[in-house]
């Protein structure tokens, strides 16, 4: 897989960024304190995933952690432990616009989890589009055994995923949870073995290559701009996305090739 920065700045390290044809893969890369949420981490994962959205052939995002220990431990609690109020309230701000960065990224962003997934990563996890794990993953929302709860958007993306008596269950005890129930929970899609995780990635990745890049980028913004309205403006806000296909290109090259018997050729306008 090709290394290659996509910002102007470096990243310091902290976000590793590789691409495998389109795809690519974000890695939180400090493996040495669990992959914790440091606000230099985050600053790097909004500048890494800001210039990744410049790109126009990037067909997919993959959010991961190194070490292969945690996918990350959630925020930086030695850091948290010298923050004012004030740089705490600053840091909630940055890791939600991060969320919202992963929410209205163009393309899917697929969070691929092993070990520790908990806090403040779960809620960047929640805010992708697809979530896969492996056998190792430990997922929670531990915040309120800190005395906290979750602050970028945990408490609502979580009811919105799994259901109101989920939500509450899982973020007022605070369980990790393991691989298999996540799964059976709908927290995540797919539980594949250790090896697998990459494997398994990558072909959900190639499956979304075949769609047309302003099909999926609207196909999401509909699923997610309507979801929990009521149902004529979910349908209003389905529409307004089918808007947007309707007089790309891209229609006219998928309608052109399935006459032809041939694979389109799509170029996302
Ligand atoms: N913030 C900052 N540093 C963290 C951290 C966090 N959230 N979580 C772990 N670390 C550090 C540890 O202190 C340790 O550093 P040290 O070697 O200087 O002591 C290093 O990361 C490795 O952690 P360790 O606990 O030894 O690794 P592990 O593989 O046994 O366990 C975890 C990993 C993530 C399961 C465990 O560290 C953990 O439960 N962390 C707390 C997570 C948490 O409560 N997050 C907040 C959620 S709201």
């Amino acid at each position: 897989m090709a290394k290659t920065r996509t910002s102007k700045e470096p990243a310091r390290g902290l976000v590793l960024v590789e691409r495998a044809g389109s795809v690519a893969w974000l890695t939180l890369d400090r493996p040495e304190a669990a992959n914790a949420l440091s606000r230099a981490m985050v600053a790097a994962l909004r500048m890494e995933l800001a210039a990744l959205a410049e790109l126009p052939d990037v067909t997919a995002v993959v959010l991961t952690g190194a070490g292969g220990k945690a996918f990350s431990a959630g925020a930086d609690l030695k850091e948290r432990l010298d923050l004012t109020s004030d740089e705490t309230r600053a840091f909630l701000d940055d890791l939600g616009a991060l969320t919202q960065a992963i929410e209205n990224f163009p393309a899917p962003v697929i969070a691929a989890i092993s070990g520790a997934a908990l806090g403040g990563v779960l809620e960047l996890a929640l805010a992708a589009d697809i979530r896969l794990a492996d056998e190792s993953a430990s997922l929670g929302l531990s915040e309120v055994r800190l005395g906290i709860i979750p602050g970028a958007g945990g408490t609502q993306r979580l009811s919105r995923l799994c259901g109101i008596a989920v939500a509450k269950e899982l973020i007022l005890t605070g369980r990790r949870l393991d691989a298999a129930a996540a799964l059976r929970l709908g927290l995540v899609s797919q539980v594949v073995a250790k090896s697998e995780l990459r494997p398994a990635v990558a072909a959900i990745c190639a499956e979304l290559a075949a769609g047309g890049p302003l099909a999926l980028a609207q196909a999401k913004r509909a699923i997610d701009s309507g979801f929990g309205r009521p149902m004529p403006e979910a349908l209003a806000a389905e529409r307004a996305c089918y808007e947007v296909v309707l007089g790309s290109a891209d229609r006219d090259e998928g309608l052109r090739a399935f006459a032809e018997k041939r694979i389109p050729r799509f170029l996302g306008k």
